[in-house]
């Protein structure tokens, strides 16, 4: 029996398992609480299929201590499949050398475009390293599931992706569903509250409404149980339809000019 823990009491600084079923586990990995204070604030999640894991956005450099403790409680780093990194910045990149260090094995997750840049992160073996994304998107095997990774470019980054578990039926969002402010909740309760924190990033970063709109078509087709950004916040079941209601209807970037 699969059993879900997006509660509206969860703790930012601690790491929890939002998700798990049979063989099959998603894990928040207590990132916002370590990055306060250093810069913007980060989430980052695990996921597990049958023995197999992949770290969904890492994170900066000085992240890195906190997140490998956090992840060896779940899973041994040699089962490490992949790195996923939804796309360049280094609130998600920031720690890729280590993570190379410590799971030599694993396959780096990035759009295809990126793939040139990761020699500047000191990644030497990129051909064997590379698992690169096309702009259409691709699925990427786990155990015996799968992720799906779904485009969303121009939301902010020209080459960014969103990550669908259908297992979970988690939205893994990146930059998409992000918010800033001086809030301590981890899932989100008050949705006209968060639409405060939501609004000013979104408004800033999102390239345009032929975007943002383009993107609620994708992912309104999907069941989705909450939408995980990597800044912010957790969105849950609940609040799902108002967000892409939000992105349907934003104006943003290039529109404001
Ligand atoms: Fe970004
Ligand atoms: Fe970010």
């Amino acid at each position: 029996m699969a059993a879900y823990v997006i509660s509206k009491e969860l703790d930012p600084a601690k790491d929890t398992v939002l998700f798990e079923g049979k063989d099959h586990k998603v894990i928040y990995l207590g990132s916002r609480r370590g990055s306060e204070a250093k810069g913007v604030d980060v989430l980052s999640y695990l996921v597990i299929d049958r023995g197999e894991g992949i770290i969904i956005d890492p994170g900066g450099y000085a992240l890195f201590p906190l997140i490998v403790f956090n992840v060896s409680k779940y899973i041994s780093l040699e089962k490490i499949k992949y790195l996923y990194f939804c796309h360049q910045d280094p609130d998600v990149c920031g720690s890729l050398p280590m993570w190379k260090d410590v799971c030599p094995k694993a396959k780096i997750v990035i759009g295809e475009l990126w793939s040139r840049f990761l020699p500047h992160f000191g990644v030497t073996e990129v051909e064997e390293s590379l698992e690169a994304l096309p702009k259409e998107g691709k699925r990427i095997p786990l155990g015996r599931s799968h992720l799906e990774a779904i485009p969303a470019h121009y939301m902010h980054s020209p080459n960014h992706f969103t990550l669908y578990d259908p297992v979970s039926k988690f939205l893994f969002t990146g930059d998409i569903g992000i918010a800033l402010g001086n809030f301590k909740y981890l899932v989100v309760n008050d949705w006209l509250e968060h639409l405060e924190y939501l609004y000013t990033p979104h408004r800033i970063l999102m390239a345009s409404n032929k975007v943002t709109k383009q993107w609620a078509e994708r992912v309104k087709k999907l069941e989705i149980k909450a939408i995980l950004p990597q800044h912010g916040a957790i969105i849950p079941e609940e609040f799902v339809p108002y967000f892409i209601k939000f992105m349907e209807n934003l104006k943003c970037g290039v529109d404001l000019i």
